[in-house]
């Protein structure tokens, strides 16, 4: 248990992954009954009837809505034990916010921690006396532009069609920057057509990911580690969208909504629907043309789990552009990749895509 721990506290997914480890896997296979968190774990008294491979996002939602990290409510040594006073007011908290759904929105869920913390421990009571102004959305255009209007300007800001597609595998170094920026681990990428793998170096472990084309995986040190569904989407739309040419196979339903501000400058936002009916919604910068931010989410008993990935510092290599710092978040996982080194049509050796051998 301790080795998984310590583990845990460099790698901040692990925590997660590694209980689901210890814990077996999340669906019965001879029943296809999906397991619960009361099944699955030791001291549950309120989320039992929640699928147990939404646990991982519920608690990353908790934490983030209070701005605080697991230990706040857990001994992070045994996270089955109640010694916190504030585990047991967030089981009242929960208990309340089902209610408020319940009672007043028809069971929608509408109001999730966030809704009242928003970020903070203790809420607000009377009104904020300086408020900031809010936003405004930015100007609408006159015509709305078609999805193949906006993809066409992406791919030609890239460098074009013709030359995008030639880029048929590619390596990267980078780093991966942790928030404050005064750890990073160094993580070697490769692309192949719709394959790919990353490895990151922490200090304890070697962490892999990859998808071969029809199986995502990801290993600690050459063991694999079970990965929830939409873990296992995220890793593949990573292989996918190293060929942004391939943008309408990737997703079966594009739409345009609206102009929306990324970064205080106005985006075109598309909502994007995968052939397994997974939801994303993609930004192209209404100057520039190129992809900015994409989001794909995902419900959980409190509400939408958000994964955001935002493209910035796009550099041309070989005539391609490609984004040089990437920022990944979650609630309450945060980390950016600064690219170091591009070689485009590199040889990338095809045993790097697979998953591991058992
Ligand atoms: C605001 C308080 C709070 C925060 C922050 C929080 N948790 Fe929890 N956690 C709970 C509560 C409450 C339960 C029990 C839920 C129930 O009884 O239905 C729980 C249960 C768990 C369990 C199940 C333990 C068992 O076997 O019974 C795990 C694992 C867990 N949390 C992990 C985490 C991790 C990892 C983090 C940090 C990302 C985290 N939690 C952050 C309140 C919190
Ligand atoms: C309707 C508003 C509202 C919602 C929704 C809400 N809270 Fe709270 N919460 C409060 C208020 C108000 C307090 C008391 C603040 C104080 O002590 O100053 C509080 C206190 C807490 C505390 C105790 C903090 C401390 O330092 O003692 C925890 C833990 C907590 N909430 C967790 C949660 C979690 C987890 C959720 C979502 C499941 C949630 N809350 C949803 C309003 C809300």
């Amino acid at each position: 248990m301790t080795k998984y721990l310590k583990l845990a506290a460099i790698l901040a997914a692990v925590p997660f992954i590694a209980l689901l480890f210890i814990n077996g896997g999340p669906v019965d296979a001879q029943t296809q009954k999906v397991e619960t968190a009361g099944e699955k774990f030791k001291n549950i008294k309120v989320l039992n009837d929640m699928p147990a491979e939404q646990l991982v996002r519920v608690m990353g939602i908790m934490s983030a809505s209070l701005g605080v990290k697991c230990g706040f409510c857990h001994n992070t040594e045994n996270y089955a034990l109640d010694e916190k006073q504030s585990k047991q007011t967030a089981r009242k908290m929960i208990r309340m916010t089902f209610d408020i759904n319940k009672n007043s929105f028809n069971g929608r869920s509408e109001v999730s921690c966030a809704t009242c913390h928003n970020g903070m421990e203790h809420p607000l009571s009377s009104p904020n006396l300086k408020p900031e102004p809010e936003p405004e959305r930015p100007a609408q255009p006159q015509t709305e532009p078609t999805v193949d209007q906006i993809i066409d300007k992406y791919l030609t800001s890239l460098g074009g069609p013709a030359r995008v597609a030639a880029v048929k595998t590619r390596y990267i170094k980078a780093n991966r920057v942790e928030p404050g920026g005064a750890v990073t681990e160094p993580e070697t990428i490769w692309f192949d057509g719709n394959k790919y793998a990353m490895e990151t170096v922490y200090t304890e472990a070697t962490v892999a990911e990859g998808f071969d084309g029809t199986i995502a995986w990801k290993t600690s040190k050459g063991e694999p580690i079970p990965l929830q569904p939409s873990e296992a989407e995220q890793i593949r739309r990573e292989a996918e969208l190293f060929m942004p040419t391939n943008l309408k196979t990737i997703y079966t339903r594009l739409d345009y909504r609206l102009v929306d501000l990324v970064d205080d400058r106005p985006a075109y936002l598309v909502t994007a629907t995968t052939p397994g009916g997974a939801r994303e919604r993609l930004y192209f910068d209404v100057g520039t043309g190129l992809l900015v931010r994409r989001t794909a989410s995902t419900q959980t008993v409190l509400g939408p789990f958000i994964y955001q990935v935002d493209y910035k510092d796009y550099k041309l290599f070989g005539g391609v552009k490609v984004p040089t710092t990437i920022e990944y978040s979650m609630p309450s996982i945060r980390w950016t990749r600064k690219v170091l080194q591009i070689r485009n049509n590199a040889p990338v050796d095809a045993a790097k895509f697979g998953p591991p051998s058992k």
